[in-house]
């Protein structure tokens, strides 16, 4: 086909390494959503280029380059981790091509360019409804333990400064490095300090590996609550976490169990395409972010360049398995609903099963 009559979609993802659920995730909810909704539109031929960034931003950066440049791609999308959507801002902007950051969530990415629209979630966003009720449920005491990078950064401070605005305690702040956890350490501390609650973020696949260690040294027997952002408890992960995972509080945009109709239909169509494959949040946010580019398409009938398509894809309100979502034409980052989730068994699995919701929640760290 012609250059003309093709729109090309350059996907750069983590396929392997540490965040290779991410990149398995997103692939595979962008490729349900073109199967559902067609691969012509406007009357260009839909082409999805994925690249594998393994998760090192010094390649997410050259290929979007590449795909810039080479493959001449009309929208850059995926960014499977805040560095690697912080090394392509810059790419975005000279080149005026719109990038849809699906996955990565530290809150100033979409300040790094002003190509950047969002729809995965900023670490603020979710951390702050666990602040407000936390303390309203019996835990005063709280360490806080996180990945030693932007989101991590970001859910420390923003679930510290409510959660002590709100009457509670952190006593101890960890981080641990992004890259080749080992957890021990940090655990064995955080069990010597005894706290009600630890509060935990790491990026989604790291989940299981600290509910496992947890476990192993009796925390929760120890009466020590697990409580953190919605990336521990990952649907990517959750159901072979076990039964110790059962009851663990967190605050997040997508749970697999959400009860709408639109979810639902969602998670069977993903599962069945997937060879059982529940998806997460990560999947919720690349198919999302391909409803967006779809849409901006449509609106600028296939004619648009890169700043005609992103001024059709500020302000989309539309509903998304996770509930209605909106893209902020200001801030270009996404407002949503936040839930609080508790694990509990539904149908012999286990599920992030909804039982509050905040309405509407932009992100805290674009106030400041
Ligand atoms: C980021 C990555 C994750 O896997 C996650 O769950 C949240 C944030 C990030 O790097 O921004």
């Amino acid at each position: 086909l012609a250059q003309a009559d093709t729109f090309k979609i350059g996907l750069i993802l983590p396929m392997t390494g540490q965040q290779a659920t991410t990149g398995r995730q997103i692939e595979a909810a962008a490729r349900l959503y073109m199967a559902q909704n067609g691969t012509t539109v406007a009357g260009k031929k839909i082409e999805l280029i994925v690249k594998d960034d393994t998760s090192l931003p010094d390649v997410t950066k050259r290929l979007a380059q590449e795909l810039v440049v080479n493959d001449k791609v009309n929208v850059l999308a995926g960014m499977g981790i805040t560095p690697s959507a912080m090394a392509t801002a810059p790419i975005a902007t000279q080149s005026k091509t719109p990038l849809v950051v699906m996955a990565a969530a530290t809150s100033s990415i979409t300040q790094a360019s002003p190509y950047i629209v969002r729809t995965s979630f900023t670490l603020p966003q979710a951390s702050v409804a666990l602040a407000d009720w936390v303390p309203k449920n019996g835990i005063k005491k709280v360490v806080t333990l996180v990945s030693d990078y932007g989101p991590g950064l970001d859910a420390e401070k923003y679930f510290k400064e409510r959660f002590i605005f709100n009457g509670g305690e952190v006593t101890e702040s960890l981080r641990v490095p992004l890259r080749n956890p080992d957890f021990a350490p940090f655990l064995q501390k955080v069990r010597d300090a005894k706290p009600d609650a630890l509060f935990v973020f790491v990026p989604s696949g790291a989940g299981a590996a600290v509910m496992k260690q947890f476990l192993e040294r009796g925390m929760d027997k120890a009466g020590i609550k697990l409580i953190g952002t919605g990336d521990i408890t990952d649907d990517d992960q959750l159901n072979d976490m076990g039964d110790g995972a059962l009851g663990v509080v967190t605050s997040h945009h997508y749970s697999a169990a959400h009860p709408s109709a639109m979810n639902k239909a969602f998670v069977e169509a993903f599962e069945k395409a997937n060879k059982g494959l529940r998806p997460n949040f990560m999947a919720v946010g690349g198919y999302d972010g391909m409803h967006v580019i779809y849409d901006a398409l449509k609106a600028t009938k296939g004619q648009g360049g890169g700043d005609a398509l992103l001024a059709a894809m500020k302000g989309q309100l539309f509903e998304s398995p996770r509930g209605k979502i909106f893209i902020d034409a200001q801030t270009r980052d996404i407002v949503q609903d936040i839930y609080l989730r508790k694990v509990e068994k539904k149908n012999g699995g286990l599920y992030n099963v909804e039982f509050d919701v905040i309405k509407d929640v932009k992100d805290p760290g674009k106030n400041k």
